[in-house]
């Protein structure tokens, strides 16, 4: 409704631009969430269902094992490595062009409509997975829910991000992590269950449950409101006012309403100052504007996100979800792989809610130094145990036991850490494409592991075994580095107070610093106290024509 209709009483005080939160509003920014679940499972199911004898059978035209097979005549009964190394990472690729199209749909159309939209991709792709028998429908399948799961990973995090309170978005953007981890539970337990059937059931079961979990997501979000900063950003300042009325369990016409969307429109329009749009490659060209060595340029932030995804796949975590069944079986001397890997997830969902306290508490900052300390330390280990006396059954018990608490150090900071910081550290004009490149990078990455691992570890190739754990403990080292050097505090701070302090400060000094004005103040308050109404108009005018 451009003219300047909306009046919105602005905040002088920095500790005012947030308003309290019901227990209904936390439930709803919670709810979404729900879509780590799919994530996990979709990433999940597959390690276990390519070990499974009747999988082989019908994707690698083998006679079905008689019931008599030795373990050794079993030992041939395996995929070959470029055909785990298809289909597991097609689904990263798939993935890596939905995020980076997910953005621009969720400025379009808007976040919640882009992950509905990514529910129903997936479902399509679900279907033609589960229809298949041949490999080609298979991979055809998993790259089509691929795309859809790119939409749902990269948006969830916008919109959790964006209508969040504060002091909570961090664990309530772990809380997406959690459902991821809860994801690769189930359908680890899935795979098990199923494991042992003499029919096409043993797979079809596993992949055709994931429908479920799209079906649950999209449903619940046709009653949840879009997020206020994307009616801000397309200069709908009544609707943005009546939906954060609506996540924050709070009257419209509140102080505190009034005062949080003061301070969205005014660093809206500072960001539309400083950030000049145009044309639609020009505003993607704004992703990748501003000097290296400028902390706060657009530039450096949507490589902070990128390289920060980047990182959390170097950890080598997928290693242990993908492989981690087949890894256990040319080990030789585990009798139930499918148990490990069990073990392996459920330490995942037990570990990853200490990161709901941790990252509030602790903070982003150090979670992401310490975790990647304690990951390399373990993996060093695990490597030194494996090339040491890698073949004892105590020692391969006590690998498994350092795997396990190197899995309790990754679920606890990296895991939630990479996507709760990627939500936070960019402006609103450039967010959903920088946490749309963000994502991306982080299933590029995915993909690429997931394309070179079966190479490295696969007893017709590399056969690196535990060594390749010298591998990831290097690559944790760096992570290690990266975060000491990289990574900015955000905690406590709202979504334009980061914008500020990654302005006016390095990573290094960022947890000392503390707001001092908002945005409303500094762009013009109206002798009552109200926003400068020229700033609600320009911000409406320039959101009505799609800047
Ligand atoms: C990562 C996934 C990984 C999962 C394990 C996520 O944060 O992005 O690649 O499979 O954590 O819990």
């Amino acid at each position: 409704m451009p003219g300047g209709a909306v009046t919105l009483v602005g905040a002088t005080n920095v500790d005012r631009v947030e308003a309290p939160v019901t227990i209904k509003a936390y439930l709803m920014c919670a709810f979404a969430a729900f879509g780590g679940i799919f994530f996990g499972y979709d990433s999940g199911y597959i390690s276990g269902v390519m070990a499974m004898n009747y999988f082989i059978h019908e994707f690698q035209g083998l006679p079905y094992p008689p019931a008599g097979a030795t373990e050794d005549q079993k030992k041939y009964f395996v995929l070959p490595s470029w055909k785990k190394s298809l289909i597991t990472s097609i689904l990263s690729a798939g993935t890596f062009f939905g995020a980076l199209i997910a953005g621009d749909l969720a400025d379009f159309i808007g976040r919640r409509l882009t992950i509905i939209g990514g529910c129903g991709i997936f479902i399509v792709g679900v279907i033609l997975q589960t229809a298949s028998a041949s490999l080609g429908l298979l991979v055809a399948g998993r790259l089509i829910a691929g795309f859809g799961v790119g939409f749902v990973s990269a948006i969830i995090i916008l919109y959790m991000s964006e209508i969040a309170p504060k002091k909570v978005r961090g664990a309530i953007v772990s809380g997406y992590q959690f459902c991821i981890t809860i994801g690769l539970l189930l359908a680890s337990c899935v795979d098990y269950g199923t494991q042992n059937r003499t029919d096409s059931g043993s797979y079809r079961i596993p992949i055709a449950l994931q429908m479920l979990w799209a079906i649950i997501l999209a449903f619940g979000l046709f009653f949840l409101p879009d997020s206020p900063r994307y009616y801000v950003k397309r200069g709908k300042i009544d609707v943005a006012a009546s939906v954060l009325a609506r996540v924050r369990g709070q009257p419209v016409d509140s102080e505190y309403i009034q005062q949080e969307l003061a301070e969205i429109v005014a660093n809206h329009e500072y960001e539309l100052q400083v950030i000049p749009q145009g044309s639609y490659w020009n505003s993607w060209k704004q992703c990748f504007t501003g000097g290296l060595s400028t902390p706060s340029s657009n530039l450096r932030r949507t490589i902070l996100g990128a390289s920060l995804q980047m990182m959390q796949q170097w950890t080598g975590i997928n290693f242990i979800f993908y492989f981690g069944t087949t890894f256990f079986k040319d080990l030789g001397t585990i009798s139930n792989p499918f148990l490990i890997s069990l073990i392996t997830t459920l330490v995942n969902v037990c570990s990853t809610p200490v990161s709901f306290w941790a990252i509030e508490k602790v903070g982003r900052r150090p979670l992401l130094i310490w975790g990647a300390v304690g990951m390399f330390v373990c993996e060093f280990i695990v490597a030194i145990i494996g090339v040491t006396d890698g073949h004892n059954k105590d020692a391969i018990k006590a690998m498994i036991s350092f795997i396990c608490i190197y899995i309790f150090f990754f679920a606890s900071t990296w895991g939630p850490g990479a996507w709760v910081v990627i939500g936070e550290i960019f402006p609103l004009p450039i967010r959903s494409r920088g946490v749309g490149i963000a994502t991306a990078s982080n299933w590029l990455w995915n993909c690429i592991i997931a394309v070179i691992t079966p190479y490295m570890v696969g007893t017709d190739r590399g056969n690196l075994g535990a060594r390749v754990f010298f591998i990831w403990g290097s690559l944790c080292v760096l992570c290690w580095i990266y975060a000491y050097l990289l990574i900015p505090e955000t905690k406590g701070l709202t979504l334009e107070q980061v914008d500020r302090m990654m302005e006016e400060t390095t990573p290094r000094t960022s947890s000392k610093w503390v707001p001092t004005t908002t945005f409303a103040a500094e762009m013009g308050l109206t002798d009552k106290g109200t926003l400068d109404p020229a700033i609600v108009e320009d911000v409406e005018r320039k959101g009505s024509v799609g800047v």
